[in-house]
Parts: structure tokens; sequence; C-alpha cells
């Protein structure tokens, strides 16, 4: 079976002069995209922002966003086939011919596309965007390319490697990735884990409590989420649903929308909530509605001014935005909190789905740089918090060093316990983190959500 678009391309092969301008166009905004995702762009803003800008079709749109982000996501095993089909590194090439190459071969290895058409359109995309000089190399390295098709490369580039690297290679994560999953999966989830992380998730929307109810938001179609009470799985732009434009809905991982209802649901005691760590605000929003069903205070912080406006802007259908920006290790608040949320930076490896570059641009040593902060950040939650009061501590992140490790640091010198969180969640089958029974550890492949890790401390 066909894509549209590969129909598309195939016609674009023969001389048929509109077909030809429409795909040429496609493929220039992928190079184009290509260009601005290696100069340090996240993909998905980079290749919204380039589409805004033309006037391709449906079928053009979905195909320079499939080619992006395929080639954005499996950067590191292309690169490895392009220096194993050409006998030459990476760096010996113009990078402008290195972006031509990866599009290429995506069509090729990945995409429905043709042979023929994948490499004569890569050929007149470098002649027309880069310069006749380099054509024929871009032609010769694709024609070695083609030599084999997916299966057969990862055969010849795990030859002399262990399985781990092969298991990697074959679904395109850099090995310290594939050993930070590893550590906390058992050894038969490892690929069905991998794998879902280059499956692009159904847009999910959330309701802001008070603002509206989820059956509301359902009347504009979609399904409701099968483990939070407060979202709608719905394909299609979620501009289109009017509650999202007015504020009264927003787009949220079932998995971030999950973490917060379990600060809303644990027993702790009276006293103001707080998003500690708020930008750009997607939880706060959920937070805020939440708090003022029960009629607590709400406080939203931030350290970035930018990322602070972002929040007050997801708040500002409740009509006040009680943000500020701040440091949340040495806070200007005192502590009387009932619950804080500490959503703290961490590497983002559990959005690998939403984020196609993302995996080739976070190092191993992102983990031990953000450590410290990890920690300063929850055991100043905990000073603010009053006794009995609650903190989540959440991560998009599986990475044990981001989570375990650093909830272990902390409780070793603060007075607080941990809370069994999974079993607030009774209904959400394998919850349960592998690292202590008593934290969250959602999974693409388990819960259709992001990776979200959660442990709830509750301070004596
Ligand atoms: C993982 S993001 C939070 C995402 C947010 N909760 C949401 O759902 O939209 C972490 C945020 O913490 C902020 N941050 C980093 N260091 C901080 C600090 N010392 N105090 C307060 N916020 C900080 C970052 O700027 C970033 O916006």
């Amino acid at each position: 079976m066909c894509n549209n678009w590969t129909a598309a391309l195939s016609k674009s092969a023969k001389p048929v002069a509109g077909e030809r301008r429409r795909a040429i166009t496609a493929r220039q905004t992928a190079l184009a995209a290509a260009k601005a995702i290696r100069a340090g762009g996240y993909a998905n803003l980079v290749v919204a922002d380039l589409l805004s800008e033309t006037s391709l079709t449906s079928v053009d749109t979905r195909f320079v966003t499939e080619l992006v982000y395929g080639a954005a996501r499996h950067q590191g095993t292309l690169d490895a086939v392009i220096e194993a089909a050409s006998g030459r590194a990476l760096t010996s090439l113009q990078p402008g011919v290195v972006d031509v190459l990866r599009l290429g071969a995506e069509q090729i290895l990945k995409m429905r596309v043709p042979v023929h058409a994948g490499v004569a359109e890569s050929v007149e995309l470098a002649r027309t965007q880069i310069g006749a000089r380099v054509t024929g190399v871009v032609n010769a390295i694709l024609r070695r390319v083609a030599a084999r098709d997916w299966a057969g490369w990862i055969e010849v580039l795990s030859q002399g490697r262990s399985e781990f690297a092969r298991l990697g290679l074959d679904t395109c994560h850099p090995d310290w990735i594939v050993q930070a999953y590893q550590e906390v999966l058992p050894a038969d989830e490892l690929r069905a884990a991998l794998e879902a992380n280059n499956v692009a998730p159904t847009p999910t929307l959330v309701v802001r409590p008070t603002l509206m109810t989820r059956e509301e938001l359902l009347t504009h179609g979609g399904t409701p989420t099968p483990y939070s009470r407060w979202g709608v799985r719905r394909e299609g732009n979620p501009g289109d649903v009017p509650a999202v434009r007015q504020g009264r809905a927003g787009v949220q991982d079932e998995g971030s929308q999950m973490v917060v209802d379990l600060l809303n649901q644990v027993d702790a005691a009276e006293g103001p909530w707080a998003d500690v760590c708020a930008g750009p605000g997607g939880k706060a929003a959920l937070l805020m509605g939440l708090a003022r069903a029960r009629s607590a205070p709400f406080l939203a912080a931030e350290l970035h001014p930018h990322r602070a406006r972002l929040v007050a802007s997801a708040l500002s259908a409740y009509g006040s935005t009680p943000v500020v920006v701040a440091d949340a290790r040495t806070p200007a608040w005192c502590g009387d909190f009932g619950r804080i949320l500490v959503d703290a930076p961490c590497t983002g490896l559990g959005a690998l789905r939403r984020r196609p570059e993302a995996r080739w641009v976070k190092r191993a040593s992102d983990v031990a740089q953000l450590r410290q902060l990890q920690i300063d950040l929850l055991r100043a939650g905990l000073d603010r918090t009053t006794s009995s009061g609650v903190v989540a501590y959440v991560t998009c992140s599986p990475h044990r060093g981001e989570t375990a490790d650093v909830v272990a640091a902390v409780l070793a010198d603060q007075t607080a316990d941990l809370i069994n969180a999974p079993a607030l969640i009774p209904d959400v089958p394998m919850a349960r983190a592998s690292t202590d029974p008593r934290f969250i550890q959602l999974w693409p492949h388990r819960h259709d959500t992001d990776a979200m890790f959660c442990a709830l401390l509750r301070r004596r």
C-alpha cells in the first residue's frame, strides 16, 4: 500500500510540471528544516514555523513532517549508514550535503518513497540548493545507501558489536539511553519501550477544572483518556477547538495530567498549593483549577521571566495569575504549603516521542549536571511544606539518576516519608517503578503516556 505522498512523488518523477514543482518545494522545506534543526532548533517548532510560511498541500505537509521528524529521530543510525556507504567520515562532507544525504537516506530506508525518486529528487535538491558540484557525491552515496534495506544495514553495522549496540542502532537510540532504559525495565520490554519513542503520540487535551467539564470538551470530538479524569484524546489541530483557543482547555500529555491529579488526590495537610517549577505552565494550569475547586490558594513560581510569562498566559483564563519569578531553591515565601509540585528540570528522556531530535542532542553528562539542582529543589520544596504536607517530585524522565537517586539523596537527611503513590491509582496497570514500588513510573509502551516519574513525599 502506498501512502498518498508516495503516489504524489511517483507522479512527480514523471515529467508532469505541476506535480514535480510541488514535490521539490516540499523537499526544499524539509531541507530548510533540517538546517534549522542542525543549528539547534526544535523539530516541532521549526517544522510548524516553516509550514506556516508555505502553501503546500496537505499531502506535502504530511510528507515534510514525516520526512523531517523521521530524519531527526533516526539521525544517529542514518549517519552510521551514510559513513559506511561512503567510506568517509561525515565531518569530511559539507554540512548542507549531510542534510541532503540524511533526508535522502530517510526516504530510501524508512519511508515508502521509491529508490529512484529518493535518489533523483535528492540530487536535484542538492543541485538547486547547494550547487551542481555536489550532485555527483550525493548521487554516488545515495546509490550505495540504496544497495541494502534497513535490516540489511543493521546487520552490516552490528557486525562484531553487542546485542545491546544492535538494539540501539535498530531503534535509533544512543547507547547511553538504551542503557538508562535497561537499568529500570525488564529485559523483555526494552525493545518495545525504545520503539515506542519512534511513534508520535495522539494529541491529548485537558480541561481547566472549574472552567469546563470533560463532557463539554468531548462535544468537540475525541475519546476520554483512559487514566486521567481530565483528558480527551483527539486527532487534528487542537487550535480548532474553541475551548482551547479560549484557555478553558489546553494540550497536555495524559501522564502529566496524572501526576498533577495524584497531588490533588493524596491526603495532605490544609494550606496553599504551589507549583515551584511552573514554566511553561501546563501542569500549573491543571493544578490551579484543582486547587480552586477546593478553595485552596495557589502560587506558581518560575526562575526565568520569559517562562513565567508563559505560565501567566496559561493561567489567564482563570482571571487571576498568581505567578512569581523566583528561584525555588531559595524562595522568599515561607513554609506553610499543603501541597507543592516540584516538576524538576530534567533530561526529558521520557518525552522522546514528541521531541524527535532530542535523543541526539542530550548527553549522558546532562544527568549528572542536573542532579544537584534537582536535589536542592526537592529539599527546598519539603522545607516550605507544612507538617503532613506533601511534595510531588516529578520528572519527565525514567533515568534513575534523576528519579530514584535524587529522592534517596534527599530522604537520607530530610524528615519526610515516602507515600505509596501507585496505591492511589489502583486501576492503572504496571505503574510501580522498578526502583521502588512506592514510586510511579509511567511508560509510552505500557500506558501510551510520556515516561513520567512521580514520588510523593510527606513531611513529618
Ligand atoms: C520540567 S520544566 C516544568 C514544566 C512545567 N511544570 C509544565 O508542566 O509546563 C522545569 C522548569 O523549572 C524551571 N526552573 C529551573 N530551575 C529553577 C529554579 N531554581 N527555580 C524555579 N524554577 C526553575 C525551568 O526554567 C523550567 O521552566
